[in-house]
């Protein structure tokens, strides 16, 4: 399980969308918190996905396909200051135009970098996955880089943000750097696939 997994397509527009339609799970979150180092990591394929140290490296919808039973989606990042705001507004609307039309998408995936708290855009982002009723799962990257002391800090900060938050449930600590969390992965996929 989760073993084999393949590029199929990048789509900047959801005209572009694959024919084969399965199930998708949706990688999103704040730029540069680690979306595409997590395909990579849980795959173990170096670089199947493109990353970069700066921010707003994913710039389209990137379909891979797993054990040719479901898509993984990962998106461009929100929040990046640095590109321009007509870029920003269409990244936003490619965004909002997948989550909407797509019809396949499962669950979405909501990274976050776990050194942080969750932001404005965060809030944003959770409030519309819950209006279009797709479940949600948050993953705290970047996990290695944590102290104990912030580790406890970051659990209460998700609990208090998020009300479905549950870390027994639906919060994941991750790391692409060491493993850490990735049979939490595994289980959750378990249960939605
Ligand atoms: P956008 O495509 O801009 O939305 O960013 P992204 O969320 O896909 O982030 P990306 O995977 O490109 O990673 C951003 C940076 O964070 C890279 O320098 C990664 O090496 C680093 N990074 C990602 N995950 C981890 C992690 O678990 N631990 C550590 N230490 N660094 C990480
Ligand atoms: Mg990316």
């Amino acid at each position: 399980m989760y073993n084999k997994i393949q590029f199929v397509k990048s789509a900047s527009s959801i005209k572009h969308l694959p024919d084969n339609r399965l199930p998708e799970i949706v990688l999103c979150g704040r730029s540069n918190v680690g979306k595409s180092s997590f395909i990579n990591s849980f795959f173990r394929r170096k670089d199947i996905a493109k990353t970069s140290s700066s921010p707003g490296k994913t710039r389209t919808l990137n379909y891979y396909l797993v054990d040719e039973k479901f898509y993984l989606v990962d998106l461009p990042g929100f929040g990046y200051a640095k590109v321009s705001k007509k870029e920003r507004e269409e990244w936003q609307k490619l965004i909002e135009d997948y989550m909407m039309n797509s019809g396949h998408i499962l669950q979405a995936f909501h990274f976050i970098d776990s050194r942080h708290e969750p932001t404005k855009l965060d809030q944003m982002l959770n409030e519309f996955l819950r209006q279009l009723e797709i479940p949600c799962s948050f993953i705290l990257t970047k996990v290695d880089k944590l102290k104990q002391s912030e580790f406890a800090r970051s659990k209460k900060n998700i609990k208090s943000s998020f009300k479905e938050a549950d870390p027994d449930k639906n919060v994941i600590y991750y790391s692409s750097v060491n493993g850490n969390g990735r049979k939490d992965v595994i289980n959750t996929l378990n249960q939605i696939v």
